[in-house]
């Protein structure tokens, strides 16, 4: 069961939720799952942006809309970045392998996980973002102790 939401982080602008995803993948150690959530334009590409750039990438991120997964390979760690949208039916999963991702010693960033239905576990960390105003909020909720631990290094950090 995912837990009761412990953070709720206010984010004014782009660059926060960039800040903000460098902070995370300071803190989170593979194998680990993060489901981000929210609205079409809410923020998680950018989020997963600043997660990827925090790591050492230095290129650009784009949403992987149409190949559905995209690796990055940094010394320490495996990053699969995610971006469901387009699966019209969780089966499509089976076809891209998921199961082989979810058994990979990596971090998954997943946009529109809700698209997998029943085939996506739950997440260790679920990231959800909402618009406000101009800005973004974004709170965080745990469903595993390794995604409690990673809330607690964030509020500790706070
Ligand atoms: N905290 C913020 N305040 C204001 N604008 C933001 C904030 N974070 C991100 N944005 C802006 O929101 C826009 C959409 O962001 P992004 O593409 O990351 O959304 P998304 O959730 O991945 O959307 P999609 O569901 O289409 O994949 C971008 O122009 C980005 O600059
Ligand atoms: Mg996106």
């Amino acid at each position: 069961m995912i837990d009761t939401t412990e953070l709720s982080i206010d984010l004014p602008d782009e660059q926060s939720t960039i800040a903000f995803g460098g902070r995370l993948a300071q803190v989170c150690k593979p194998p680990l799952r993060i489901y981000l959530s929210g609205e079409l334009g809410a923020g998680k590409t950018t989020l997963s942006r600043g997660f990827l750039r925090g790591l050492g990438h230095p290129g650009n991120v784009k949403s992987p809309t149409y190949t559905l997964v995209e690796p990055y390979e940094f010394d320490s760690v495996m990053v699969f970045h995610f971006d469901l949208y387009r699966v019209a039916d969780p089966e499509e999963l089976a076809y891209m392998g998921f199961e082989d991702y979810l058994m990979t010693p990596a971090v998954l960033l997943v946009e529109w996980a809700e698209r997998g239905g029943d085939w996506l576990p739950q997440p260790d960390l679920l990231v959800h973002l909402s618009l406000t105003g101009g800005g973004r909020n974004l709170s965080l909720s745990w469903g595993s102790e390794e995604g409690k631990q990673v809330c607690r290094q964030l509020i500790a950090e706070a």
